[in-house]
């Protein structure tokens, strides 16, 4: 009987949820936080208020793509450096103004990260068909996705419904956000911070089989790394050579390497296979292979041996980070143009 009782409230609510949608295109909103808190984020969000959404992102993906493959690995990070900071609320997007200190400026984001332009771009032609609608919080997480499909890796059924925010966090970007010199600790404490455990911590990591970074977030492994002025020894000899020669002591900061220099373009688990060679580009990478604890190596391992498993466990934990704190319901608003608040 409770049974029943469940099952009939739901589909009046999905049958008002519907009426409205088509009543008030934009007016749709989430249960998140009125009781039905599970019903926060969910695939079909815009299923009536824009359904060609996703369509607009993959067109508009699908060419800057085309143009410049590493775009898919910046438009990946851009969803993770969101979601880290308030959660996935679009705060990264904001530029400076009298209300707003941006978090381009963080430690982690100045001179490296990018694909705000693609974003916009985005963000205009869904205005076109669908004003006010589909969020830049949305946005981020459909242009991720779609990013990780279009270099090769997995897709998902990605909830949606999230808003975005009127405020942004430099500190917390600064804070939350973790460094390429982590330890496996500190990678550790600072997803358990967002609700991820080790296993989310290691698939997650996977997203650097794809993009690049700088010769600044790996050269104190190369001259430096324990306060000793010796290289770090878990890094393989010939790549360390290689990666001299990108790297000097002095100076080449924005030199980039590849985090994958066997498929800097290719989503694949060749990302695990180079770092149980010793050649993962950074100290986060290669201390998920330290051993204490040891469940993160199993892990590398395991996604090393079978691709299938890595990329299932990277789709379950881009829903989980995804998820990460929205705005839903009332709170937040839908920006026009996600660099300001509306
Ligand atoms: C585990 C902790 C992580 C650390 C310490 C870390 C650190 C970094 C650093 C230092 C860079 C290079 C930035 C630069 O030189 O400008 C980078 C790039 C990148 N990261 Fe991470 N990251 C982490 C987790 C993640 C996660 C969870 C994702 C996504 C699922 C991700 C996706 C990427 C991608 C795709 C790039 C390449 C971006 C590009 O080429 O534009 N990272 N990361
Ligand atoms: C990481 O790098 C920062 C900035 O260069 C430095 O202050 C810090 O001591 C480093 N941490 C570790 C664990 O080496």
């Amino acid at each position: 009987m409770e049974f029943f009782k469940v099952t009939l409230s739901l589909l009046v609510i999905a049958f008002l949820s519907a009426n409205l949608s088509v009543a008030h295109p934009g007016f749709n909103v989430g249960w998140g936080g009125n009781g039905f808190g599970s019903f926060g984020l969910f695939p079909e969000f815009y299923q009536f208020s824009c359904p060609q959404a996703n369509d607009i992102v993959m067109s508009v993906l699908e060419k800057a793509i085309a143009k410049e493959p590493r775009m898919a690995a910046s438009l990946l990070r851009l969803h993770f450096h969101d979601c880290f900071v308030q959660g996935c609320d679009a705060s990264v997007l904001l530029d400076d103004s009298s209300t707003v200190v941006s978090e381009k400026k963080s430690l982690p984001n100045r001179n490296s990260i990018r694909g705000f332009e693609v974003i916009d771009e985005i963000k205009v032609k869904l205005e076109e068909s669908c004003p006010q609608t589909v969020s830049c919080a949305d946005i981020l997480a459909l242009a991720a996705r779609g990013s990780t499909v279009l270099s090769g890796g997995p897709n998902w059924q990605l909830p949606l419904g999230r808003r975005d925010s009127e405020t942004a966090s430099l500190s917390t970007s600064n804070n939350n956000i973790p460094p390429p010199n982590s330890t496996l600790q500190n990678l550790l404490t600072l997803f358990k911070r967002q609700g991820l455990n080790e296993v989310d911590l290691v698939a997650l990591s996977g997203g650097h089989t794809i993009g690049v970074a700088r010769c600044t977030t790996f050269k104190q492994r190369l001259y430096n790394q324990n306060g000793n002025n010796q290289p770090d020894a878990t890094l393989d000899k010939t790549y360390y050579y290689g990666l001299k020669s990108v790297c000097p002591r002095s100076g080449g900061d924005n030199n980039i390497s590849p985090l994958d220099f066997a498929s800097p373009a290719r989503f694949d688990n060749t990302y695990f296979k180079l770092i149980l060679w010793g050649k993962g580009l950074l100290t986060s990478d290669q201390v998920l292979f330290t051993g204490s604890p040891r469940t993160t190596m199993e892990l590398v391992k395991r996604y090393a041996e079978d691709e299938g498993l890595f990329f299932n466990q990277f789709a379950n934990s881009m829903i989980k980070m995804g998820n990460i704190s929205p705005l839903t319901g009332f709170k937040g608003e839908v920006r026009k143009n996600c660099r300001r608040v509306n």
